[in-house]
């Protein structure tokens, strides 16, 4: 029997990184084999993927000398930081810099590596259409994972550059679910006017990956991927649907967006407005045939809810 082999998988007790842990596992018959890396194997998520049949590794991605542990023998690695959890594109930067370092000292021959656009290619910190926010970012969290891009190049990683996008369960765990307003009738927010958000579910992200560590062939390239491409309009429609009420589509302007006032808000009223302005450019990045041929059971956004919707909360 050849030895699997080993993919080991940063975050792999959240979304991304977790359906790509999943995804591996559900496929015994296949090549390799999920190294899954934690900062606490004693978690329930943890210990559903060694039950699963993981090999659970700890290491902290702000920790170099772990992440050099955490990668020793593997073939591959799936790199995910985690803006949310400090909202810090300098640490991201950091954490992208000790990956990568890592990944060329462990001789890994194929990294995927979760990125997004630097909008700051888009639109300079000159133009005024939205604020510049800490000093030198447009879109923070997305800003420092387009410029981390390079330290893999420099350092000679082999690695696919991955573009994902908005994530279904936002409307779960991210605040983003339909609210109520005073007249009684549910609400979604997207400030994108009538253009469409290429979006997908955090699993097929997941999913997806584990395409691309059988596309050797894909090193070195930027691809990018999603479920569906859809308006705040269709959403709305769609969630109705699901939900069995009325969802309207509360189109606001990003600037209205940024000044909700919670953290992140002027990130994300601001990533709105990048996804507006240059959605030719992003919706031609994230293909879905191309998605769909990395990841056959690609789900769109009635699918997802099918499965999901119950999981949404309403208030
Ligand atoms: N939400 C969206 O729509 C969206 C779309 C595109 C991209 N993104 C990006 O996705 C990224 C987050 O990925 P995700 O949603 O998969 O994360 P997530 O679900 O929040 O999972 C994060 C996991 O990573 C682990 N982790 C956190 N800090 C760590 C550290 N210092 N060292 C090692 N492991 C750590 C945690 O596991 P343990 O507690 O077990 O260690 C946690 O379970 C963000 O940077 C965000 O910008 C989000």
């Amino acid at each position: 029997m050849t030895a699997k082999k080993i993919i080991t998988v940063f975050g792999a007790t959240g979304a991304q990184g977790g359906g790509l842990a999943r995804s591996i596992l559900a496929d015994p018959g296949g090549p390799f084999a999920v190294r899954a890396v934690t900062r606490n194997a004693g978690s329930d998520a943890a210990k559903a993927l060694a039950s699963a049949g993981a090999q659970v590794v700890a290491a902290d991605v702000d920790d170099a000398a772990s992440v050099t542990r955490a990668l020793d023998g593997a073939y591959g690695a799936f790199f995910v930081t985690f803006f949310w959890a400090h909202f810090s594109p300098e640490k991201e930067l950091a954490e992208a810099r000790i990956m990568a370092e890592a990944a060329r000292k462990a001789g890994v021959e194929h990294a995927v590596w979760s990125t997004l656009e630097d909008s700051r290619r888009f639109i300079p910190l000159s133009d005024d259409r939205m604020p510049t926010l800490m000093g030198k970012y447009k879109v923070p969290h997305f800003d420092a994972k387009g410029e981390a891009d390079q330290f893999f190049r420099d350092a000679g990683v082999p690695t696919t550059f991955l573009l994902t996008s908005f994530y279904w369960d936002n409307l779960i765990h991210f605040g983003m679910h339909p609210q109520r307003g005073e007249d009684g009738v549910l609400g979604f927010v997207l400030p994108m006017g009538d253009r469409k958000l290429p979006s997908i579910a955090a699993e097929d992200i997941g999913r997806c990956t584990h395409g691309l560590f059988k596309r050797h062939d894909l090193v070195g390239k930027t691809v990018g991927i999603a479920g569906e491409h859809l308006s705040g309009a269709e959403m709305a429609a769609a969630l109705g649907r699901a939900l069995g009420e009325t969802v309207r589509h509360l189109a606001v302007t990003p600037g209205q967006y940024r000044g909700f006032g919670f953290p992140g808000a002027d990130d994300l009223g601001n990533m709105f407005q990048f996804n507006h302005d240059f959605s030719d450019e992003f919706r031609a990045a994230r293909s879905i045939e191309f998605s769909r041929s990395l990841n056959p059971g690609l789900q769109d956004f009635e699918t997802w809810l099918s499965r999901n919707a119950a999981r949404i909360p309403r208030s």
